[in-house]
């Protein structure tokens, strides 16, 4: 693969390790939670490509996991091959942030906490937690963060938006007060709350908060799906990582590209036809092993399908089946003919890295 002039070579430093308090990360680029999507299927695959720095889980809430919830242990659900791992939990209540993260270091389940202050739909926001949180420089969401740090022996890390809106760009004012009482990383994605997920990314925003901090890493995010977005992120930012939602779902093999071009200069070869449809069959595999059913695994593929359907170029009348799925012989029957065949007309690497993964519509969609 070629670069241009386009895309700066990153800094010599980014070829050294990277570590989250304890935890030393296996690269510089991070897996961001996507809720419904980053669960343990996903990650055991992504990881297996191999580049990624940290994987973290979909947001959990707080209450969920001391309540013991059966729909929120299987969002737990993990596996010593993904280690290390960070479970995300989101809640605006100290007593239940801090049961809840006791709870997962004493069940052998995170490496590390991440806190959600970033989350800028309703039904986390109603509750106070989320982005909500950015909105209360007065000391308590500070204080409830120090309580968590002070309550596990394992690194806590948080992910947060600039602020609420263009007014109230709060992200440097709590980076600072978080490296203060301990935090070990800040994750940045560089838009308000306001903005959901409309508009560009502000770099000078999350310049901002990397020039806040002393000594903790800063993960920038936003928008990054190629080498090249990589290289503006950086060198625009200042940022000692980077965070990757949508366009690892898009391109599982962008860790291992972004992490090789910082090692060699050289993102190295992308993924072929073959190996993308290898990469969803395994995927669909492991997410009926994780579902524990054929059939709850089809259905929880169905939601994905659209999206692997159009990086793969397949026809229609192929992700109509897929979108039905209900058993992996199905399956099997679909895209055999696929595997077996030529890459279709007119298929791009492109396409595969240009998938669209939906996001909620609008800063106060129901989610
Ligand atoms: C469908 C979807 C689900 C998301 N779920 C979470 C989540 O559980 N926790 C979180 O901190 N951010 C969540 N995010 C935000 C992403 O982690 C990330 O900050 C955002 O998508 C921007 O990065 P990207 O352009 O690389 O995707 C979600 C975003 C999307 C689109």
């Amino acid at each position: 693969m070629t670069l241009d002039s386009a895309t700066p070579a990153p800094p010599d430093w980014y070829r050294e390790p990277l570590a989250i308090g304890s935890v030393r990360l296996g690269s510089r680029f991070n897996l961001a939670p996507l809720a419904g999507y980053t669960n343990l299927p996903f990650r055991l695959s992504v990881r297996e490509i191999g580049g990624v720095g940290l994987c973290t889980t979909d947001l959990v809430n707080a209450r969920a996991i001391v309540e013991n919830l059966k729909k929120t242990m299987l969002l737990l659900a993990t596996d010593r091959a993904e280690r290390p791992l960070f479970v995300q939990i989101f809640g605006s209540r100290a007593d239940e942030m801090v049961a809840a993260a006791k709870w997962l270091v004493d069940h052998d389940l995170a490496d590390g906490i991440d806190i959600n202050m970033g989350c800028p739909v309703r039904k986390v926001v109603k509750t106070g937690g989320g982005s909500q949180m950015m909105c209360d420089t007065t000391g308590a969401t500070v204080d409830l963060v120090r309580r968590v740090v002070e309550a596990v022996p394992v690194p806590v890390s948080v992910k947060m938006r600039l602020g609420w809106d263009a007014d109230n760009l709060t992200a440097p004012h709590f980076a600072r007060e978080f490296e203060r009482v301990g935090v070990a990383a800040l994750t940045i994605h560089g838009r308000t709350r306001e903005q959901g997920f409309a508009g560009g990314v502000n770099h000078d925003g999350i310049r901002a908060v990397v020039d806040a901090v002393k000594r903790i890493p800063v993960f920038g995010n936003g928008d990054v799906r190629s080498v090249r977005d990589a290289a503006r992120m950086i060198a625009d930012t200042g940022c000692h990582g980077i965070a990757i939602g949508r366009g690892a779902l898009a391109d599982p093999w962008v860790f291992r590209q972004f992490d090789r071009w910082v090692r060699t200069g050289d993102p190295g070869p992308r993924a072929t036809y073959a190996e993308r449809l290898a990469f969803m069959r395994l995927h669909l595999h492991r997410l009926v092993a994780w579902k524990g059913g054929e059939k709850a695994g089809c259905v929880h593929f169905r939601k994905i399908a659209t999206w692997y359907t159009k990086a793969l170029r397949l026809p229609k009348k192929v992700q109509q089946k897929l979108v039905m799925l209900a058993t992996l012989a199905e399956f099997e029957d679909v895209i055999g003919p696929f595997a077996a065949g030529p890459v279709p007309d007119g298929w791009t690497e492109y396409d595969a890295q240009q998938a669209h993964v939906p996001v909620p519509a609008g800063p106060i969609a129901h989610w």
